[in-house]
């Protein structure tokens, strides 16, 4: 058989880099790119727009009860992978700031948020031949996926390559914001009821925090390799 198209499954604690090389692996082997973390960013700013999200604070209620008004789509923008859109808008830029950051776990731990945004992301990948990079990919979106990835790094390693990342964009924020916020998500992330981040038992581990990018691309190009010969299956 060619052409043969597996799932691939990467998640991690914030900040670790797996939105990054999740996009350069799908761009190198012609795959789909999806980001779930844009997905619950998305709906974070939504609510903060509508008065129901605020300085950590959810209107749970009011909320789901929005839910089927708020549309998510990706939009392939040349020369920069994609942006993330909201009811038809753009806010790739907005739903990066820290603002945002410092209130979608709290919008992460609603049960029906998940279940709806989960359904969603089944869906992006009913075709296969998908990188979808969040924190339950591997352990509730695609528990059947043929390829699993776990990355980690340190706190100050996350929260420095982030503060690095946000300079660049020009989005405004202090380190030590940064790294508080990172912490942050780590706990309430790890400690949710609903589909907690933890590592998949059948997913391989990567700590990235003494590769370079090139290194991790490399890595995870042989991963999938051997993937594929494992279920007899064809680049
Ligand atoms: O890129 P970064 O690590 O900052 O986070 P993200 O992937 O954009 O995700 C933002 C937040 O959404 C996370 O801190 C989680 O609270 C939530 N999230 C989740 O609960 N499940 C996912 N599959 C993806 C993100």
């Amino acid at each position: 058989m060619s052409n043969d198209k597996i799932i691939i499954a990467i998640d991690g604690y914030s900040s670790s880099g797996k939105s990054s090389m999740a996009r350069a692996l799908a761009a190198a082997i012609g795959y789909r790119y999806v980001d779930s973390g844009a997905m619950y960013r998305a709906v974070t700013l939504w609510g903060m727009n509508h008065g129901m999200v605020a300085d950590g604070a959810v209107d749970t209620e009011s909320l789901i009860e929005a839910l089927p008004d708020i549309t998510i789509d990706f939009m392939p923008i040349p020369g920069e992978g994609q942006h993330t859109m909201l009811n038809g808008e753009d806010v790739e830029l907005e739903i990066r700031s820290l603002k945002v950051s410092d209130n979608v776990s709290q919008v992460a731990v609603i049960p029906a948020v998940r279940h709806h945004l989960v359904e969603l992301q089944q869906r992006f990948g009913r075709e296969k031949g998908i990188v979808m990079d969040g924190r339950d990919i591997g352990t509730t979106v695609f528990p059947e996926a043929e390829m699993k990835i776990f990355v980690d790094a340190s706190a100050e390693t996350r929260a420095k390559r982030r503060f690095l990342e946000l300079q660049e964009k020009g989005i405004e924020a202090s380190y030590d914001d940064v790294l508080a916020n990172v912490k942050q998500r780590d706990h309430i992330d790890t400690t949710r009821a609903e589909s907690p981040l933890v590592k998949a038992a059948d997913a391989v581990s990567l700590d990235n925090s003494d590769m370079t990018i090139a290194e991790q691309n490399a890595w995870l190009i042989d991963m999938y390799r051997r993937t594929l010969d494992a279920h007899g299956m064809k680049a």
